[in-house]
């Protein structure tokens, strides 16, 4: 096959405008997001620049803020980079690319209607599940839409089902479920600590169940396509896939110890949380088996730095979470602001970085040119990385003083101002990650104004 037969296949096969779209969307909802996680952050030290303006109120921009990174970035941006991965590893096109466009802008509305209803206080009372009860129905046939639209590719291929595409169509599967669970059950169905227990689930399963496996899935695919090295052991994979899939549906409960729920359920979801311990450290084995010996391209190599730096860090926040998952340690770090540092390592160590590695590496293929500076593509990286380490540390630590405080029965004032210090902190730590994203949407700016080259320049980007 010639090279010009070769780019017309992939052209017929990723639309790759979507992609950048999605990219797009993904970036605005970031800084979005981060704007109203600075204004929580203000009002927690008391400076709240908006004070009194009730559709600023800083509890409705935390719901944004959280909302808008789960429903607006995260998703916004691993269904750009599945619009990239699942024709090329199937070679087969998605179910229709006129659907893909009608879930892009669905998927939008959504997303500003959730954040539109939040506002105008119709927040549904469901931590993560704020979405409107009006906009639950549209989100719940978008992911159908989306399973369909990508299930049609998988199931028309030929060939050895890769472990990616194992974890795509569990996700899409699981992530319908699990909407639907979340969403409707204790809305309608159930009340009182049995809708405690399903909020949990729910809580649990989107990061399990729909980040965790499009993560994931997608590591699979990139790093040995950016390390030109296969995967060290498909055993492994395969030990990994199978032990998320039964150990992370009975953890949902760990978000709820210490409550009416009954404790055989209780013991239950912290035995299965220490188990997924150890899936999560095979993961990791299996990906650090597979640079071994070619470390130094994390140096050389962004994309790959972004993915493994994002590595660490979640096999970090497993081992955390499989110390706080115990009665001991709930008693201290309950309700402190240690699962507020957790959930941040979480969410932008892991999956951010790994979607903004994905970026790095794809938008000079998207948009045909280089980037425009390899020296903002650094400084992106390491002000996010500076950022959220010490962001993470300091809510961590906090954590346990506010618990030890709570513990030794003094007034709950005393550690709201001793927490002021760590609280300014984190407003640092935020800077240098919104900094940090602020550089990448320069570069990006820069990046789409300079000129394309001409065809015969337009060799491999490399990062
Ligand atoms: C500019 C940087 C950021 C700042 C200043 C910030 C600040 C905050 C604040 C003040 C809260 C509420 C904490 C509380 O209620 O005590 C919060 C919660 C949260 N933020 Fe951020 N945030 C930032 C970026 C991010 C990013 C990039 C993500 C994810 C990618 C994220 C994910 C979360 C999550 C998941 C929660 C909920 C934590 C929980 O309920 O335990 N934040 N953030």
């Amino acid at each position: 096959m010639t090279a010009t037969d070769e780019t017309g296949l992939r052209k017929q096969l990723v639309d790759e405008r979507i992609v950048r779209f999605y990219f797009y969307a993904a970036l605005l909802y970031l800084t979005v997001s981060m704007l109203a996680g600075f204004l929580m952050s203000f009002q927690l030290i008391r400076h709240n620049p908006l004070q009194g303006l009730e559709l600023f109120s800083p509890g409705r921009w935390r719901m944004v803020h959280t909302n808008a990174i789960a429903y607006g970035f995260l998703a916004n941006g691993f269904l750009g980079c599945l619009h990239w991965a699942i024709p090329r590893l199937t070679l087969q096109p998605v179910a229709d690319q006129r659907l893909s466009w009608v879930i892009w802008c669905a998927w939008q509305g959504v997303v500003l209607a959730t954040a539109g209803g939040i506002l105008l206080g119709h927040a549904q009372g469901l931590e993560w599940g704020e979405t409107p009860i009006w906009v639950d129905p549209v989100a719940q046939l978008g992911l159908l839409l989306v399973a369909i639209n990508f299930m049609t590719p998988i199931s028309r291929m030929k060939g050895p089902v890769y472990v990616t595409l194992w974890y795509f169509m569990a996700a899409f599967i699981w992530t319908f479920l699990t909407y639907a669970m979340g969403n409707f059950v204790p809305q309608y169905l159930v009340s009182g600590s049995s809708a405690g227990a399903v909020g949990g689930l729910f809580i649990h399963d989107l990061v399990g169940l729909f980040v965790t496996p499009l993560g994931w899935g997608l590591m699979y695919y990139f790093v040995p396509i950016l390390t030109k090295k296969p995967i060290w052991s498909h055993g492994l994979s395969l030990v990994g896939f199978w032990g998320l899939a039964f150990f992370y549906p009975l953890q949902g409960i760990h978000h709820f110890l210490y409550t009416p729920i009954p404790m055989f359920l209780q013991y239950g979801a912290v035995v299965s949380t220490i188990a997924v311990e150890l899936v999560v450290a095979t993961v990791v084995i299996n990906f650090f088996g597979s640079i071994w010996g070619n470390f130094s391209i994390v140096k050389t190599n962004l994309p790959v730095r972004w993915f493994y730096t994002g590595m660490v860090h979640y096999f970090l926040t497993c081992l955390q979470c499989a110390f706080q998952v115990t009665l001991t340690f709930q008693k201290i770090i309950h309700f402190s602001d240690w699962v507020v540092g957790h959930a941040h390592l979480v969410m932008f160590g892991v999956f951010s970085m790994w979607i903004m590695g994905m970026m790095t590496y794809l938008f000079p293929r998207l948009l045909k040119r280089e980037w425009a500076s390899l020296r903002l593509c650094e400084a992106h990286y390491w002000m996010s990385t500076v950022g959220i380490f010490v962001m993470a540390s300091d809510l961590i630590l906090l954590g346990l003083f506010q618990g030890w405080s709570w513990a030794a029965l003094e007034p709950w004032d005393a550690s709201v101002e001793f927490s002021q210090p760590f609280w300014v902190l984190r407003i640092l730590a935020g800077l240098s990650m919104f900094g940090g994203l602020l550089a990448f949407l320069l570069n990006l700016i820069l990046t789409l104004r300079s000129p394309v080259p001409e065809p015969a320049e337009a060799v491999a980007v490399a990062v």
